[in-house]
C-alpha cells in the first residue's frame, strides 16, 4: 500500500487491480450515476428526488468539502481500464466516535469480480495505519451482496440492530483491526 498516513499528502492506496484516490470534482456526474442506480428499497434521503436533487453542482461541492484525512470516501479506480468502477471509504461514526464505519458503492457493471472486497482491504490497511483500532459497518438485512463483502472482510454481527418496516432492518457489524 502507498503510504497514506503522510499528514498534509493525498490518501492514495494501491491493490493489484486499483487506485483508491480522493474524488476529484470534474467527477461529480459519475458520483451522480452511482445514486441513478440506486436499488428501491434505499431511503429517499440517499435517492435523486423528484426535483433532480442533488445535482451535478451540489455533488460538486460536497466533493471539494470533503477532502479525505483519516476518512472519506476514496474514488475507486480500475488501472487497467483507467475508469471509476464506485467508491470505498470510511464515515466518522456516529455513535461511536473514534471507530468508523466502512462503506462501498460501485457500478453495477462492475458488481461480483471482487472488487468491493479488494478495495475495502486496502481501505482497512489505510484505517489501521491511521491508528484507528476497530471498524463499524452498517448493512440492511436484504443487502446480500453486501453481508457477504463484510464477512468475508472478517466483520461479525452483533446485538445491535434497527428495525425499519419500509425499507429493512439496518444490521450493525464489527471487525477489530
Ligand atoms: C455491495 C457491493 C459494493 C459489492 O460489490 P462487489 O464488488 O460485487 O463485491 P465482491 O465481488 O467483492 O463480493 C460480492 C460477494 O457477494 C456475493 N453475492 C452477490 N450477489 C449475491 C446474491 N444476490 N446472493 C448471494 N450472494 C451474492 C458474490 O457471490 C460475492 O461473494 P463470493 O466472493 O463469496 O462469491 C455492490 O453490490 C454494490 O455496490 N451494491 C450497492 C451499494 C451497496 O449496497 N453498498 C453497501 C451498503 S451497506
Amino acid at each position: 500500500m502507498t503510504d497514506a498516513s503522510v499528514p498534509g499528502r493525498e490518501v492514495l492506496l494501491e491493490t493489484d487491480r486499483l487506485w483508491l484516490r480522493p474524488w476529484r470534482v470534474a467527477e461529480a456526474a459519475i458520483h451522480r450515476e452511482l445514486w441513478t442506480e440506486r436499488d428501491e428499497r434505499v431511503p429517499p434521503h440517499r435517492r435523486i428526488d423528484a426535483d433532480g436533487h442533488p445535482t451535478v453542482a451540489e455533488l460538486a461541492e460536497r466533493i471539494r468539502a470533503n477532502p479525505p484525512s483519516t476518512t472519506g470516501f476514496l474514488a475507486i479506480e480500475r488501472k487497467d481500464a483507467g475508469d471509476v468502477i464506485g467508491y470505498c471509504g470510511l464515515i466518522e461514526g456516529q455513535e461511536t466516535p473514534g471507530e468508523p464505519e466502512l462503506a462501498f458503492e460501485l457500478f453495477r457493471r462492475a458488481w461480483n469480480q471482487g472488487y468491493a472486497t479488494e478495495a475495502s482491504t486496502a481501505v482497512l490497511d489505510w484505517a489501521r495505519s491511521s491508528g484507528y483500532e476497530r471498524l463499524w459497518a452498517t448493512v440492511r438485512e436484504w443487502n446480500t451482496a453486501s453481508r457477504r463483502v463484510l464477512a468475508k472482510l472478517g466483520f461479525t454481527e452483533t446485538d445491535r440492530r434497527e428495525a425499519d418496516p419500509l425499507y429493512g432492518t439496518t444490521l450493525f457489524v464489527t471487525r477489530r483491526l
